[in-house]
């Protein structure tokens, strides 16, 4: 996904010690939602991840690549975290599309090169083409990328695997590099053969965009023609990428007739602002986030979100049973009923104060947040008169932040202004807004 949107007005605070919580918007996002029982026995381990971006270039000052190394990471994280587990199993890798920037040769062979060192014969190593994979080819033919895929990666672009015992099925755009309509045909057949050898244990699939309309990100960066094959599958769970939108904003799960993921990103972030995809929130390539997923013999399924940045995890732990019987209880209504509105701290500090270029700059404490405080809106007022309004990214997918912003109002002259601060989460639901009168 390749989209630009300039924020410029907007900075906030790099700044690591501050004595405000860093629990406050971070924590708490799956507690009223199930968790994997205490006697949850594991007998398949994978790791779900997308859009790695691989560019082959090695970081200078001005440019940073450290994709290579968070796919290392990645891996080897996996072992070490299957390692202590009772079931030690790490039994696939599994990437929906993105892992080169451009589907370029050197791309591939600098991405096989990470594969070929870090990761072992036990673990199967699935996956499929994303819209990159083809970026470098699209003016003169596109179905060039499928051909590099064959010859870098697998003679077949798509998958259909059973590993202890559950289905693994990836599908590939078509040669066009941007659909799947010469594809449904396959990948509904497959899916179907899947479930009816599953009976009713989830079937996992793997695309690189999500089905448009589900989860978060997936109404501008989704694929129309796929939920119409999806919706028959009750028990399937979907991975997909392209969008670049945090795992740990609850929308990134979505269940209704199936169940969907998407799987963030080892590169960047994007997010929507204000209702419009496109928004990169400050610091976007500090972006290294994928999922940890394990299921039991009887088909009930633990979903971990890991951050490689921080390396911790995330707090969105998903458990599913019953989808075949569609129990499912991260639907986006009953998610969105269950959670409450941001609210800004008792002793929320606001101030300001004059940065070296004569800008004024609005420090304040972040809201809290059942779910995450997914986004602010500054609004500041000289009198009647507006005299600066913003909207950003909230700081929940960054671990390594505290939860204080600082916005460049600009230059303001001397007189009396009064700023309004209002926080979002994810399910819209808006704090009160917060008045602070200040004097230039
Ligand atoms: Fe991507």
């Amino acid at each position: 996904m390749q989209s630009v949107k300039n924020n410029a007005r907007i900075f906030v605070s790099k700044a690591l010690s501050s004595y405000y919580s860093l629990i406050t918007s971070f924590g708490k996002s799956t507690e009223a939602f199930p968790k994997a029982p205490a006697d949850f026995r594991p007998v398949l381990r994978f790791a779900a991840c997308s859009d790695i971006h691989v560019s082959g270039k090695e970081s200078t000052a001005e440019e940073r690549h450290p994709e290579e190394e968070r796919l290392a990471k990645l891996i080897n994280f996996m072992y070490d975290y299957s390692a202590k587990q009772e079931y030690k199993g790490f039994d696939a890798l599994c990437i929906a599309g993105d892992m080169t920037d451009g589907g370029r040769d050197f791309e591939y062979d600098s991405f096989n090169k990470v594969i070929k060192e870090n990761l072992k014969d036990e673990t199967k190593f699935l996956i499929c083409t994303g819209n990159h994979e083809y970026i470098a080819y699209r003016d003169k033919d596109a179905s060039e990328g499928a051909r590099m895929f064959e010859e870098k990666i697998q003679p077949n672009q798509d998958t259909h695997e059973v590993i202890n015992g559950y289905h693994f099925v990836l599908c590939s755009y078509s040669e066009d590099g941007r659909t799947f309509k010469a594809k449904l045909p396959w990948f509904d057949k497959e899916i179907a053969s899947a479930v009816k050898e599953s009976g009713k244990k989830p079937v996992f699939t793997f695309q690189h965009p999500a089905p448009q309309r589900t989860i978060y990100g997936s109404v501008c960066w989704g694929d129309k023609d796929i939920p119409k094959v999806f919706r028959k599958y009750p028990q399937m769970i979907n991975f997909s990428g392209h969008s670049h939108y945090p795992v740990n904003d609850l929308r990134s799960i979505w269940q209704n007739k199936y169940t969907a993921l998407g799987c963030g990103t080892l590169s960047y972030y994007e997010t929507d602002l204000d209702g419009f995809a496109g928004n990169f929130p400050y610091e976007f390539h500090e972006a290294a986030q994928f999922y940890i997923v394990e299921a039991d013999a009887q088909g009930n399924v633990r979903i971990l979100s890991y951050d490689l940045i921080t390396d911790r995890f995330f707090d969105n732990e998903y458990y599913l049973t019953g989808l075949a019987d569609k129990n499912y209880a991260y639907k986006f209504a009953k998610m969105k009923r269950s959670g409450g509105k941001p609210v800004f701290p008792q002793n929320t500090e606001i101030s300001t104060r004059m940065n070296e270029h004569l800008d004024t700059i609005l420090t304040f404490t972040g809201a809290e947040d059942k779910y995450c405080a997914e986004s602010y809106k500054v609004s500041v007022f000289a009198g009647l008169k507006s005299v600066h309004s913003s909207s950003f990214s909230g700081k929940y997918m960054y671990l390594f932040e505290d939860n204080k912003y600082e916005i460049n109002i600009g230059k303001l002259k001397p007189g009396k202004y009064t700023a309004y601060i209002k926080a979002m989460n994810p399910y819209a639901k808006t704090s009160k807004e917060l008045k602070y009168k200040f004097e230039v």
